[in-house]
């Protein structure tokens, strides 16, 4: 037990200080966006149809998971049992990555939302981007295709090195807020 303090006293006194000297050094290269999903089989066919995210990079379960131990009373839904099953989906053509996860204890956001604002009123992660080579062509396409267009193509910020950029919203089948941005 005075060895198990001693290594917890050890760990907090050089963690924050291994975090300092060493933040700058460390790589951090982007790798995917993960999504927990209410219906896994109708969003991966969504993404698949509609961002071209073909190829299946991973598969886990379906599996059960046990409960998790928790005595919160705001957590009931992770108190029992419940089913997990993900999918790793890439774009062969950009190499993004997108993970859709299924947790069948999970509950719908409150942030899912039909306006870039009302979801931005929501603190916390609440949109991604994909860079398009042609966003008027892009959207008509979506349109085409039965995509929710959020909000229509308007004029971004000036970003460094790009002198202009325009972006669009488009949602999921479950509300989750994707931007489409085209920069020049
Ligand atoms: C997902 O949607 C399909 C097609 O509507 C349906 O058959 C299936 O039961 C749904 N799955 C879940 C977990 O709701
Ligand atoms: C996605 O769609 C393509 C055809 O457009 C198909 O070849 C591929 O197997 C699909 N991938 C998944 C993970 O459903
Ligand atoms: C949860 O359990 C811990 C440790 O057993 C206890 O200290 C804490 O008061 C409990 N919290 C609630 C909300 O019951």
């Amino acid at each position: 037990m005075k060895l198990f303090q001693e290594a917890i006293f050890l760990l907090s006194g050089l963690l924050p200080f291994t975090i300092t000297a060493s933040s700058s050094e460390l790589t951090f290269r982007f790798n995917h966006v993960g999504i927990s999903v209410a219906n896994l089989t109708l969003q991966r066919d969504w993404y698949n149809r509609t961002l071209g995210f073909s190829s299946l990079v991973e598969v886990v379960g379906p599996m059960e998971m046990p409960a998790a131990p928790t005595n919160s009373s705001t957590s009931a839904s992770t108190s029992k049992p419940s089913t997990i099953q993900a999918v790793q989906l890439q774009n062969p053509t950009t190499g993004a990555i997108v993970e859709l996860i299924w947790l069948s204890s999970s509950m719908p956001a409150s942030r899912l939302s039909t306006s870039s604002a009302a979801a931005a009123a929501v603190q916390g992660l609440f949109h991604f981007a994909y860079r398009v080579p042609d966003l008027d062509r892009a959207i008509r396409k979506l349109k085409e295709d039965g995509v929710h267009v959020v909000q229509p193509i308007a004029q971004g910020a000036p970003y460094v090195n790009h002198e202009q950029s325009t972006f669009a919203y488009i949602s999921d089948l479950e509300g989750n807020l994707i931007e489409l941005i085209q920069m020049e």
